[in-house]
């Protein structure tokens, strides 16, 4: 039954293949080992995702970092549309799909996707959800450093515990695990929701941004260089 493992990143997203008893990491079909969480509608009306949309990004035309409301029944608006988060969500589920099944040429319909540790029922539910929509059956839902730590523990030759930290675009997320002959216990997985890269850049940004005006008078924060300013912080 061959399945994939997915870590659907507020950033970034990664696939990986269990396969003889070893993970390993898909690259996309760009040949990159990690995909974009971005969408950006092109000038044509079609749709791009991951490196082509990031480096594309348009304040009108693009979503990223969708995960860190997925499930809350936020509205995003996105080219005259507004989309359910689930919607987008769903998109870049079956670009990652697609990508692949595209790479080891095999068909998959299940797939075991990571979380947050602090992720709440309603993520989790949405989670599974947009998997589902993109033709994915979720077999299990791991937190993100738990992860982590087993696919660490899957080499390790001694009984030890370790402490895994991930500390994403969204979330900051701990697991220690205890591995021992072989069994991994997940002695305790916890994190802080909305502490990620996301926000030291806005709050960086809001800071950078609050001194040019004190020197300057110019409101960058709130002009149509907001993303500029926002890419040089
Ligand atoms: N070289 C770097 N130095 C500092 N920060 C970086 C660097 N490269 C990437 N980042 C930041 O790391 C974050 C992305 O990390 P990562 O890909 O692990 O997040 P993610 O898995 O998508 O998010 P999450 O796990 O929270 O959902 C972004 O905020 C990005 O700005
Ligand atoms: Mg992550």
């Amino acid at each position: 039954m061959p399945y994939i493992g997915i870590d659907f990143g507020t950033s970034n997203s990664v696939v990986a293949n269990f396969q003889y008893g070893q993970a390993d990491v898909l690259p996309n079909s760009e040949g990159q080992k990690w995909t974009p969480s971005v969408v950006t509608m092109r000038r044509d009306g079609s749709l791009s995702f991951g490196q082509e949309a990031k480096e594309n990004f348009d304040e009108e035309r693009s979503i990223r970092s969708i995960k860190r409301i997925l499930g809350s029944g936020e509205r995003v608006p996105f080219v005259g549309q507004n989309l359910r988060t689930e919607q987008i969500a769903t998109m870049l589920f079956s670009k990652l799909k697609a990508d692949a099944q595209k790479t080891i040429n095999e068909n998959f319909t299940k797939a075991v996707v990571t979380i947050p540790a602090n992720s709440k029922g309603l993520a989790r539910h949405a989670t599974k959800l947009c998997a589902g929509a993109a033709g994915l059956q979720v077999l299990t839902l791991i937190n993100e450093p738990t992860a982590a730590a087993i696919c660490y523990g899957l080499n390790a030759q001694q009984d030890q515990t370790v402490l895994v930290y991930d500390f994403g675009g969204g979330t900051l997320d701990v697991t220690i695990l205890r591995i021992h002959h072989g069994v991994f216990e997940e002695i305790s997985s916890k994190g802080v929701g909305k502490l990620g890269g996301d926000d030291l850049d806005t709050a960086l940004g809001n800071l950078l941004g609050r001194r040019f005006m004190e020197k300057t008078g110019y409101d960058i924060l709130n002009s149509p260089f907001k993303h500029q300013f926002m890419l040089a912080v």
